[in-house]
């Protein structure tokens, strides 16, 4: 994994701040803003994400003279800026002079202005104004020294990931003409003999609107593919006109982490920047898991370079269904997780808690009842905390496990008409995540036709479609040498979402050694028996070894005595698979195996709920063990190296309280994690 980004805004150390929305404030409230965050230790902030209506308050005429000030105030005060194009949500004005710029639901039902992000990402006139915003600010604001980083639009696909409104169909036709050529090969891929669905000509193509029945499933698959691919555009256009005015700041947008619309990995090579957004669901007992998933996820799409957390949480948000205050400590211990997987910045939404608006109950690093707050205290606290860790910037994570994760195969396993509505992608994935986390072992995820021999152990949780190269990619990587843990119902389409035919799971049979009759899926909340005294849902199948050694039986069930998993020895790799969701235990134990067999280890050994994760300097040959400590009993490891965050040498034990982190800069060893 590399060692430095690709680009990175001009920021010593890691940077800390957050969105700033001054214009919901009067002017008396910026310098204070201005003096509080230098407290804090505040060094970046996102401006303007929502300033349209202001910036250009009538079409045509622009008002810069309030963000002149914010500007110069922000640099008065050492404090760089990562300048929004104000794109997300267009004004009102906007949608008056163009009613076909609204997006269109499904069902053709138009959604109004009045919220956010009331447009369509195919619209002429939409892309047209927002290549005009950024161009006027990138002209306005090209030499001001506080501009570090360029912020285009906002969570593109946040609310409207989606439009199938005219202009969407159209847009849909040139993309399909792009991918197909001819429309034989189009109805060839879509498989339109089925249900007399041939089309004659590319004008009788429509987005999958509402429809009788089930619409084509390959035009559904395709329809995500366009979808994902024209907010890309979106992007695209900003940024191109960005580094047309502006050829040496760095341009960014904010990803939501693990977000079914849009494929980030194939997003993530047009930023210079990966940055995302990550909230914690308040109810979620694993949340801190999933936190840690989304940040491996995303330092993934960045191909391991350092990448920005553009907002998380100081507590609450408002959008759950009960908003969960943050415990004290929690903020702390999010933060520092996201930093452990090679976030080198660190943010929030937002800066100043919103007095009026949708927003209002959401947390913000200056809460409405001001700085005698634990909250503030926090946030001041983390700003000194980030300033310690400074020389950890551009340090790469170590991972010697990946788990496989491809968008396509994601919506192509959930598409409807399947054999049971329980086959979820993300479930599946965070189940096998778990397993991993629980014995800390850090992860990559890996696109199915990456690279795979950096790593010694692969996980495929679910890959229900996948394209010929990236199967022969994973089939070659066991036969190399490789380890792999496959789950229920993978490779059993091709790219076009047809079958591969003569027994599943099509593309993997070779690597591990079984033949699939028929699925036989659970009921809704059936557990099934195995015979080692570990049990399944979800799935079972008519599975027939064709080289492959049954390591466990069904007991119960549709299919007692069939085989539920396996193990095949091909060429100098391991290939297992399982043929029920199994319970975690089981996982556990099938993933602990893997890992010894496969020689993945955690950082070092400690107890649940205690999260270890390395960073090296390749430069420096420096490593840094973060080591937080999510239990509720203190817990005592042995350490070779200094605890930054406290400053003091620890070497030999260091008792890490419950609920505390440590950042320990590890004495160099030769042999240590190589
Ligand atoms: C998203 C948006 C922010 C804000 C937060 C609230 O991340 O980007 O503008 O709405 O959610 O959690």
């Amino acid at each position: 994994m590399p060692n430095t980004p690709r680009r990175w805004p001009r920021i010593d150390g890691i940077a800390f701040g957050g969105d700033y929305n001054p214009e919901q404030w009067p002017e008396s409230t910026w310098r204070e803003d201005a003096a509080l965050m230098q407290q804090a230790g505040v060094s970046m902030v996102s401006l303007g994400i929502f300033s349209w209506a202001r910036i250009e308050p009538t079409e045509g005429s622009y008002d810069f003279g309030w963000l002149d000030t914010v500007m110069d105030l922000l640099h008065e005060h050492g404090i760089s800026v990562d300048l929004a194009t104000a794109t997300a949500s267009p004004p009102p004005w906007f949608s008056r002079h163009y009613p076909d710029s609204l997006p269109m639901t499904r069902d053709g039902v138009r959604l109004w202005h009045g919220s956010r992000q009331a447009y369509c990402p195919s619209s002429p006139d939409y892309r047209a104004a927002s290549m005009r915003l950024a161009g006027a600010l990138a002209r306005r604001y090209r030499d001001h020294p506080a501009l570090v980083m360029w912020h285009v639009n906002n969570e593109y696909g946040c609310h409207v990931a989606q439009c199938y409104c005219d202009a969407s169909a159209t847009a849909f036709r040139l993309w399909l003409q792009a991918r197909y050529g001819d429309i034989e090969r189009l109805n060839s891929a879509w498989g339109t003999a089925f249900w007399s669905q041939h089309y004659a000509d590319w004008d009788e193509i429509i987005p999958p609107r509402t429809t009788p029945a089930h619409p084509n499933p390959s035009q559904q698959l395709d329809w995500m593919r366009f979808s994902s691919d024209e907010l890309l555009a979106c992007f695209v256009a900003e940024r191109d006109v960005l580094h047309a005015i502006t050829p040496d700041i760095p341009v960014t947008t904010n990803f939501m982490g693990a977000f079914k619309p849009v494929d980030y990995f194939s997003w993530a090579a047009e930023l210079d920047v990966v940055s995302n957004d990550h909230y914690l669901i308040g109810e979620d007992p694993a949340g801190h898991q999933h936190l840690s998933m989304t940040a491996d996820l995303i330092r993934s799409t960045s191909g391991g370079a350092p990448w920005v957390l553009m907002e998380h949480s100081t507590s609450a948000v408002n959008w759950q269904p009960r908003n969960l205050a943050k415990q004290p400590g929690q903020l702390r211990r999010n933060s520092l997780q996201h930093v452990a997987r090679g976030a080198d910045a660190v943010c929030f939404f937002q800066w100043r808690a919103s007095r009026a608006g949708a927003e209002k109950f959401h947390s913000a690093m200056l809460p409405h009842a001001g700085t005698d707050t634990k909250v503030w205290r926090e946030v001041v606290g983390l700003g000194a905390d980030l300033s310690a860790l400074a020389e950890i910037v551009g340090s790469a994570v170590e991972a010697a496990a990946a788990i496989v994760f491809d968008w396509p195969a994601w919506w192509g396993v959930e598409l409807d008409s399947h054999p049971s509505v329980d086959v979820e992608y993300l479930p599946l994935i965070r189940d096998a995540y778990a397993a991993l986390w629980n014995r800390g072992v850090t992860v990559d995820f890996v696109r199915p036709d990456q690279d795979l021999s950096a790593y010694r152990l692969v996980v495929v949780p679910s890959l229900y479609l996948v394209s010929d190269a990236a199967a022969a990619n994973i089939t070659e990587y066991v036969r190399g040498g490789g380890h792999l843990v496959c789950g229920f119902f993978s490779g059993i389409v091709d790219t076009d979402d047809s079958i591969r035919l003569g027994g599943y799971p099509g593309a993997f049979r070779e690597v591990l050694g079984i033949r699939i009759e028929e699925f036989f899926p659970l009921k809704q909340g059936e557990v099934v028996s195995l015979d080692d005294g570990s049990t399944g849902s979800v799935w079972s199948e008519m599975l027939h070894p064709e080289g492959a050694d049954v390591e466990t039986r069904f007991a119960d069930g549709p299919l007692p005595g069939w085989p539920a998993r396996t193990r095949n020895d091909f060429g100098s790799g391991v290939a297992h698979y399982l043929s029920t969701r199994l319970d975690p235990a089981a996982l556990a134990t099938v993933l602990d195996e893997a890992c010894t067999m496969s020689g993945v280890a955690s950082p070092i050994i400690t107890r649940a709920g205690v999260e270890t994760v390395r960073r090296r300097d390749k430069r420096s040959n420096t490593s840094y063990l973060f080591v937080i400590n999510h239990a509720e009993r203190d817990v005592e490891i042995e350490i070779d190296g200094d605890d930054i965050l406290n400053g003091k040498a620890a070497g030999g034990r260091l008792v890490v309280a419950a609920g505390d982190v440590a950042v320990i800069r590890e004495t160099p060893t030769s042999s240590r994690g190589e």
